[in-house]
């Protein structure tokens, strides 16, 4: 049998983490025949629901579930950790400045990142899902120098799922058969959901929509505005499908992408596409081995540049609140 891979979730009491330990448990992130001993962070006002947490899963009698640590210690809780899932951070409240949220994650992912960089496995893989993601995930390599830059990613992979979403339901074909679209840039309104390289059952997606005005306006601010959308409709973010999607991020990233597609992950940029290099930005990647690589050489028209650049603007811009928060 397989030796067991440790799996750190923080923030595990809220609500992504609810759906997430459960998925992971039951194989959806490492495969059907892979055992796991699951790590649950949460914060001291959320230690008796992580207890309850624990507990639920004690009564689910997972096969797979070989161990379960739940604790408000970032030591223990990162102890050997093969693949962190980052869900905890400190969530933007009514009238919050956003230099003040900035500044509370920046002090979490800070600490969050030397206790990964002294306890978790050398290998450990890193996915962030906490807003802002993106920026999150850079503050989180910038304290863990010894974690390998290709390491450390974040999750867009929820916004490419929901662009498949809607090109599959408007040409009336399962979600499978819509592949490769990608987004571009920061996990938030700014990013830009690309079709010029996606297809619908191998025809592109252009041709098969045939309505570049709804592809052009219409698809792209529905993309960008679903958590919003959302919000509105259950007055709670999205988490069963933000847990799907990080199940999905790490599969793909750990077993490899099928042959002939990509997928979207926030990564660290290399200066592909002309992104500034030093800014976790969505990119169109393929993995094999354990390992993402970038893919290289799509044509990108004036439309999708300006796109990509205004997203890039907004990074630059984080970038730089994060490292006002640091002084
Ligand atoms: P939630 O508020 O229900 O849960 C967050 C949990 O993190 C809470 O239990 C809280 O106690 C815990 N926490 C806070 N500070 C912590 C710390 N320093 N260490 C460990 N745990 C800590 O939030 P929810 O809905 O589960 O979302 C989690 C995060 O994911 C949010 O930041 C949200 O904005 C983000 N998100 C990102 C998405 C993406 O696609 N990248 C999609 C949906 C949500």
């Amino acid at each position: 049998e397989k030796e067991p891979v440790t799996v750190l979730v923080t923030g595990a009491a809220g609500q992504i983490g609810y759906a997430l330990v459960a998925m992971i448990a039951r194989g959806a992130m490492l495969g059907p025949n892979q055992p796991v001993i699951l790590h649950m962070l949460d914060i001291e006002p959320a230690e008796e629901a992580l207890k309850g947490v624990k507990m639920e899963l004690m009564d689910a009698a997972l096969p797979l579930l070989r161990g379960i640590v739940a604790s408000t210690d970032v030591a223990e809780a990162c102890k050997g950790v093969n693949i962190a899932v980052m869900l905890g951070g400190f969530p933007r409240k009514e009238g919050m400045e956003r230099k003040d949220v900035m500044s509370k994650n920046v002090s979490i992912y800070k600490a969050q990142a030397s206790a990964l960089e002294k306890h978790a496995a050398a290998d450990c893989k890193v996915l962030v899902v906490a807003n802002p993601a993106n920026t999150n995930a850079l503050i989180l390599k910038e304290f863990a120098p010894s974690i390998p830059d290709k390491n450390i990613t974040c999750l867009t992979r929820l916004d490419h799922n929901r662009a498949l979403a809607q090109i599959a339901e408007r040409t009336k074909v399962h979600v499978s058969e819509v592949k490769n679209v990608i987004i571009w840039g920061n996990h938030s309104s700014t990013q830009y959901p690309d079709v010029n390289h996606a297809t619908v059952q191998e025809k592109p997606v252009r041709e098969a929509v045939s309505d570049d005005e709804w592809l052009n306006n219409e698809f792209i601010s529905t993309v960008q505005q679903r958590g919003a959308a959302i919000i509105k409709a259950r007055k709670l973010s999205s988490a069963l499908s933000a847990a799907s999607s990080a199940c999905d991020h790490v599969r793909d990233w750990v077993l490899g992408t099928p042959k002939g597609s990509w997928v979207s992950m926030g990564v660290y940029s290399d200066g592909s596409y002309g992104i500034q290099p030093g800014l976790v930005y969505s990119f169109p990647v393929t993995c094999e081995k354990g390992e993402w690589s970038i893919v290289q050489g799509l044509e990108i028209d004036a439309f999708s540049r300006d796109k990509m650049d205004k997203t890039a603007q907004e990074l630059i811009e984080e970038k730089e609140l994060a490292k006002s928060c640091l002084n």
